[in-house]
């Protein structure tokens, strides 16, 4: 993807654009400074600058890509992936830092992980997330993703006291 100027709803200006190798300490920065509140909705244990590392690691533009957004001072503030289970199917996440959270630029970051996976051929696009996470559901809902299947507590993935939710869309 070209990278994209965006203006968030405070009129802040931040960039989207493809992770670069060289993102690897901005991308540490973001995922440890993570709140708690932020981590409730993605794993029940903070992430390591390691872990981040091997995340980091395996964005190959093939299988795995990654959307970053930067903000004027430099920093990643936002990241979004996609994950090919083979050439038409795909899984995707994303995190907004809290520090930008409710700016629109979750909507932003969606918008421009869609139009990847269009670009890349992707027909079948699906998003996991706890039924807790209002927000994540209204955007994806808006977005035109419908909940296709509901994990009870017992079974979820994240091995919690919530359920999960699969969203697809076909683009
Ligand atoms: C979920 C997340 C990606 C959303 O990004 P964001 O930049 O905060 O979202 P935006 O500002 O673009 O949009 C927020 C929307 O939620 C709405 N919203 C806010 N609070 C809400 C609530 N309690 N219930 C429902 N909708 C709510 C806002 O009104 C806005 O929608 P609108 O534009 O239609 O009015 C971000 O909050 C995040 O990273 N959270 C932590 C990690 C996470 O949950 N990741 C997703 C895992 S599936």
């Amino acid at each position: 993807m070209e990278p994209t100027q965006v203006t968030l709803s405070t009129g802040e200006e931040v960039v989207l654009r493809e992770v670069r190798d060289d993102d690897l300490l901005k991308l540490i920065e973001m995922y440890t400074t993570l709140s708690d509140k932020s981590m409730r909705f993605l794993r029940p244990y903070r992430f390591t600058a390691s872990e981040v590392r091997e995340m980091h690691a395996r964005v190959d533009r093939k299988k795995v890509f990654s959307i970053v957004a930067e903000n004027k001072d430099g920093k990643i503030v936002a990241e979004g992936r996609l994950i090919r289970y083979s050439n038409s199917s795909a899984e995707f996440g994303m995190i907004v830092h809290d520090s930008y959270q409710n700016k629109k630029l979750g909507q932003a970051l969606l918008r421009a992980i869609l139009n990847l996976a269009k670009n890349v051929g992707v027909k079948r696009l699906i998003g996991f997330c706890s039924v807790e996470n209002k927000v994540a559901i209204h955007i994806y809902t808006k977005f035109g993703f419908r909940i296709e299947k509901e994990f009870k507590p017992e079974e979820s993935i994240l091995g919690r006291e919530e359920g999960v939710v699969r969203l697809s869309i076909s683009l």
